[in-house]
This record gives C-alpha cells, sequence and structure tokens, in this order.
C-alpha cells in the first residue's frame, strides 16, 4: 500500500531543514538544544496526525490506508512448457491472421435480434443463430469435441468443461468459473447501412480494424473466449476447476430466451451461490488522471420504463379544448425535464472506489476532487429521499455526462405517440421514460418524483390522477411501469487478498504491467448477468481488451454505425482469457 506522500514529507524534511540551519561553528550546546526542540516538534506534529486521524474519519492530507490495494501481476505457478509455448503464440503473426479470419467470420453472420420476437420456434428470424452455431463448431473443433456442449432453448448454448477435482474433498474450492458472451447484435437499420464506411456486416480487416454490426459488442468477446478454450486444450490443459461457457441469443432485447433460461439450467446445477465467479461483456478500461484504469463493472445500475397516458376527452378539432392529450402531455414531459435527479455518491457505488483508487495511485488526481472525497461523508438519504446536496457528486459530475450519469439517476423520453387524425384531438396520448437508477436509490424515487409532478398538472387540467394503481379511466392521466429492476448487488472488489477479484485484477496488471490499476466500475445499462444474481457475488462485467497504442479504446460504434474493433485490442483479449482460467483454476477461491 502506497503511504500518503506528504506525511513521508513531513516526518522527514524538519531534521534535514535544522540541520541545515546549524553551522559547524556553533558550539555543541546550541546544537543539541536545536535537536531537543526538532525532536519535540516531531513528537507533537506526530501525535496530532494521529489523534486527527482518529477523531475525524481521514483528513485531506492522511486518506484512509489499504485502500484500492493492487495485487502482484499474477502468472499461473504451475510453469508448463506447452502452456507458456501456447501463451506465447497468442502474440504471433500466425495467430493474428487466423484470429481476424475467425472474428471476422463471426462478424459476417447476420445475428440481430429485434424487440417483437416471438417464440423460439415459431419466429423465423431466429433461425440465423442455426448458421452462427455451425459456423462456431466448424471454427473451433477442439472446443466441440471435447466439451459438452447443450442447446438450452434451442438456440442458448452451455458448454461443460469438467474439473478433474469437482467431486474431490477440496470440492468447495473449486465451484465453476463462467465465461459469458451474446450471440445477439442490435440490428443496422436499413436507412444506415449506406453512412457505414466498411458494409455492416463485411467483417472487413483494414489493417488495424474489423468492422461491422457485433465486432465490439460482444462476438469479440465471444470469439476471444473461444480461442482461450481452444488453445487451452490444444496445449493439454485439464482444469481442476469447471469451467462454463454461457452464451445467450437475445441479450440486446431483454434475455429472457438465452440467459435467462441458461441461468436456469445452471442454478438447478449448482444451485445458489454455486460458482465461483461470472465474467461477462462490460466495461473496459479508461485513461485518465494521467493513469490507465481496468474497470471491471461490479455493480449495474437500477432501471425502469415508465409510460404517461394522457385521456382527455376528443372531439372535433374546429371547435377544440384549449388544451388537447398531447398538450398535456407535452406539459408534463416539459415539467419533468425542466429537473434532473441530484448527483449523489453512495459509497457503495463503484465510482466512489475508482476516486479512491484515483486520489491512491494517481498523480494527476484533481486536487478538487482529493480535497472533496477527504470530507466526504456517508449521505444521510434514505434510498427513496436523496438528502442534501452532495459536492463530492457535483464536483465529479463535471467531467462530463458519461461520469454524471455513474452517480445519477437519469431521465429520457424515448417514445411518443398519439394523435391519428388532423381534425380530431386526440383522446390519448402517450410516451415512455426510460430512467437508470443510480445506486443507493430505488425505483421507487423515480415512481414518486412522476407521482408528484403528474398530480399538478392533472389538478390543473381537471383530469384523475391513476399512478402505478393498474386502473385507467376516461379523462385521466396514467402512470404504468411495465419493466423495472433494482439496481445489482455490489461484488466485492478487495485486491488484497485472494478473491475472484485479485485473480481478475492480477491477471489484467499480468498483461498490461502493474502500472495499470484496477478499479471496480459501474454500469450505466444491463447485462445477461442480472439473472445470476443468485448463482454468485462474484460477478464481473468486462471487456478486457485494451490496445495501448490506441486510447481511445474498445466498444467503438456499439449500437450505431460504423462499430468495429482493433485487433490488438481483442488480442489482448485472448490473452487475458487464457491467463484468468489457468490462474483461477489454481486460486482457493
Ligand atoms: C425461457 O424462455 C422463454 C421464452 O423462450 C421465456 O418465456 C421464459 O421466461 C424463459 N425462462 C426463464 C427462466 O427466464
Ligand atoms: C372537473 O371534472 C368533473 C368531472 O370529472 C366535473 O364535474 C367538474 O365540473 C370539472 N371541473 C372543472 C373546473 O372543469
Ligand atoms: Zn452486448
Amino acid at each position: 500500500m502506497s503511504e500518503n506522500p506528504e506525511k513521508h514529507h513531513q516526518i522527514e524534511i524538519y531534521p534535514h531543514t535544522h540541520q541545515k540551519r546549524i553551522s559547524s561553528r556553533r558550539p555543541l550546546a546550541v546544537w543539541l538544544v536545536v535537536l531537543l526542540l526538532g525532536a519535540v516538534y516531531l513528537a507533537l506534529s506526530h501525535a496530532v496526525a494521529l489523534s486527527w486521524r482518529d477523531n475525524g474519519r481521514s483528513s485531506a492530507s492522511s486518506p484512509p490506508q489499504a485502500v484500492c490495494v493492487q495485487p502482484a501481476a499474477l502468472f499461473p505457478s504451475d510453469a508448463d512448457g506447452k502452456l507458456e509455448e501456447a501463451y506465447g503464440h497468442i502474440s504471433s503473426d500466425a495467430f493474428r491472421s487466423k484470429t481476424i479470419e475467425r472474428l471476422s467470420g463471426a462478424v459476417q453472420i447476420k445475428t440481430e435480434t429485434f424487440d417483437d420476437l416471438g417464440e423460439v420456434g415459431e419466429d423465423r428470424r431466429w433461425d440465423v443463430f442455426f448458421g452462427f452455431y455451425d459456423y462456431l463448431e466448424k471454427t473451433f473443433p477442439a472446443v466441440h469435441q471435447t466439451l459438452r456442449v447443450e442447446k438450452i432453448n434451442t438456440h442458448g448454448l452451455l458448454y461443460t468443461w469438467q474439473g478433474r477435482d469437482s467431486n474431490g474433498l477440496d470440492a468447495a474450492y473449486r465451484k465453476p468459473t463462467v465465461l459469458m458472451a451474446h450471440q445477439d447484435t442490435v440490428p443496422v437499420p436499413d436507412d444506415t447501412i449506406d453512412a457505414w464506411t466498411y458494409p455492416p456486416w463485411s467483417g472487413a480487416y483494414d489493417g488495424t480494424f474489423i468492422w461491422g454490426r457485433g465486432a465490439s459488442d460482444c462476438k469479440n468477446q465471444l470469439i476471444a473466449i473461444l480461442e482461450a478454450t481452444e488453445l487451452l486444450l490444444q496445449h493439454g490443459f485439464q482444469p481442476k476447476r469447471t469451467l462454463l461457457l454461457s452464451f445467450g441469443f437475445d441479450e440486446e432485447s431483454f434475455g429472457y430466451h438465452g440467459a435467462g433460461n441458461l441461468s436456469a439450467v445452471i442454478h438447478d446445477r449448482y444451485g445458489d451461490d454455486g460458482l465461483a465467479v461470472v465474467i461477462d461483456e462490460g466495461a473496459g478500461f479508461e485513461n485518465v488522471w494521467g493513469t490507465l484504469f481496468a474497470k471491471p463493472g461490479t455493480a449495474e445500475k437500477g432501471s425502469t420504463n415508465v409510460e404517461v397516458t394522457v385521456r382527455s376527452p376528443g372531439g372535433h378539432s374546429s371547435v377544440p379544448r384549449d388544451h388537447t392529450s398531447i398538450g398535456i402531455l407535452s406539459e408534463l414531459i416539459t415539467q419533468i425535464e425542466a429537473t434532473q435527479y441530484p448527483a449523489r455518491l453512495d459509497e457503495r457505488n463503484p465510482y466512489f472506489a475508482q476516486l479512491q483508487c484515483g486520489a491512491t495511485h494517481a498523480a494527476a488526481f484533481p486536487p478538487k476532487l482529493r480535497k472533496l472525497l477527504a470530507r466526504h461523508r456517508p449521505s444521510n438519504a434514505s434510498p427513496d429521499h436523496p438528502g442534501h446536496p452532495d459536492p463530492l457528486a457535483i464536483e465529479a459530475a463535471k467531467q462530463g455526462p458519461e461520469i454524471k450519469y455513474l452517480l445519477q439517476t437519469s431521465q429520457a423520453v424515448d417514445i411518443v405517440a398519439g394523435g391519428v387524425k388532423v381534425n380530431a384531438m386526440p383522446e390519448r396520448a402517450k410516451a415512455v421514460i426510460n430512467h437508470r437508477v443510480n445506486i443507493g436509490e430505488t425505483t421507487q424515487v423515480v415512481y414518486d418524483r412522476l407521482t408528484r409532478i403528474a398530480g399538478g398538472v392533472a389538478r390543473k387540467h381537471n383530469l384523475t390522477l391513476h399512478a402505478f394503481d393498474g386502473q385507467d379511466e376516461a379523462d385521466s392521466i396514467l402512470l404504468v411501469a411495465p419493466h423495472s429492476s433494482e439496481s445489482s448487488p455490489i461484488s466485492p472488489a478487495d485486491g488484497s487478498g485472494v478473491s475472484p477479484f485479485s485473480v481478475l485484477a492480477g491477471s489484467v496488471r499480468a498483461i498490461y504491467g502493474e502500472e495499470t490499476i484496477v478499479t471496480p466500475g459501474i454500469m450505466t445499462g444491463n447485462t445477461d448477468t442480472r439473472f445470476f444474481w443468485d448463482l454468485t457475488k462474484h460477478i464481473f462485467r468486462f471487456a478486457p481488451g485494451y490496445d495501448p497504442e490506441d486510447q481511445v479504446g474498445g466498444l467503438r460504434g456499439i449500437h450505431t454505425i460504423n462499430e468495429k474493433v482493433n485487433v490488438n485490442n481483442h488480442i489482448n483479449a485472448v490473452k487475458f482469457f487464457f491467463l484468468f482460467v489457468r490462474n483461477i483454476d489454481e486460486a482457493e477461491v
């Protein structure tokens, strides 16, 4: 643990300055007195510093100890010649051209999912996943010959590599590892195809990037996992711990068909808390405060979509009412957008941990944030009442919207509908508002605020308010929340002992060097891991690929045009999975 540099400074500098003032011509007595005074001063200031730390939580000049401990770079101890050779092979030109071909091939298979898909087996649009599986089977022969492959709900893929010791005496140390990714991609709207530099299903390689829908969200992750597994199999690795690969096929539209069913099968087999660790797609790397951070997501914000419907009388528009349903809905939306949810940094929020990591390890950490961080107190807020303004959160949010929404509930009016005819006043107008709920708050915060705002508008227009009560009548404003989930449990992320987090962090530092700081991260979006909360506390949403030469990092163009992945970044992801599987196999977690 690095100590506070200012403290060293204080202890060392006084004897030094005192010595400087002492001229050799002065009598010994004076010299002794000065030394004595110096010693007394030191002892006193030390005592003051100690009591200061005991009383307060932590002062600006003494951040708490044992924060953001970084495990050493972690390499497997069972040095095995063949596996070391395989690890080296990942960096070779031969492997590079092979994996470009394999990832490009995967991108070329159009596996879009849509929000309006029907049942598997009925809606023919699911059938693209048969072709995708055939491609995987022929591209990774060792995986498909050696591992048990099960198709869950037709297209969900569950691979089991049975660990040797799974039934042995130390089985408690050998819960399975799960590596996840999804086979599907978001659709490419037809009218955007022309805007792509390379066509979205081309898998084109331009010397640096592979282009196409799914190239970075997240066929790269799926292929990297399979590449690493294939190499481990080919080079004689025999896991002590069971390794599961779980690939859903509708992550981009809720995930029930895929991950929902996969997790149910895994749960039947291994039970509550039956897994050692889950790694799924997620956050990657960030260069900030002069430091490279890897940010495996240890939590997801909550989310809820609220439908707002205004029902008011119709009639001929030649004799209109002053405010139609559309006008009233607009007034409501304007009021909702007029204020935002407060920025608030709960101490359990992984971004709080990142600030602590920054204060501890980043040379260019902003002094203002450092000061506010040292003064931060656990908020007096309850989950449903945000409490006083939070100066640390407000200052941190100034770094930009990407940071702000790590520590603030978001609201976005994304869908609006109403009106059918130009000469008829609409009897209904409806909007859907998407929210991502801050750590430490609940969806109830959102419902309470919308109820209050809608109540005012309803009174003004003499309408009845039905807020989340399931009722519906004419002349009313209705609030309904068909989809909601609270924020996820927070995965433990202590780098000081042996834990899934420290194995992950040690593997990252083995690949990228020990100047890389691994901090917990937070996801503003959801992943398939939401079906795995009961299965383990140790869930990490992590994109392990990074190219130090390309600071833009991963996740380029996801959900929009020109999605692409840097091949160096992809190759480092293969290294990560290769190393992580071996490291976690040895760890007693
Ligand atoms: C399994 O998938 C079906 C639809 O294919 C869905 O209705 C069901 O809820 C899923 N099961 C789970 C446990 O999510
Ligand atoms: C409000 O609506 C009620 C019926 O819903 C009606 O009796 C009343 O007269 C209305 N008041 C105003 C001010 O329009
Ligand atoms: Zn994804």
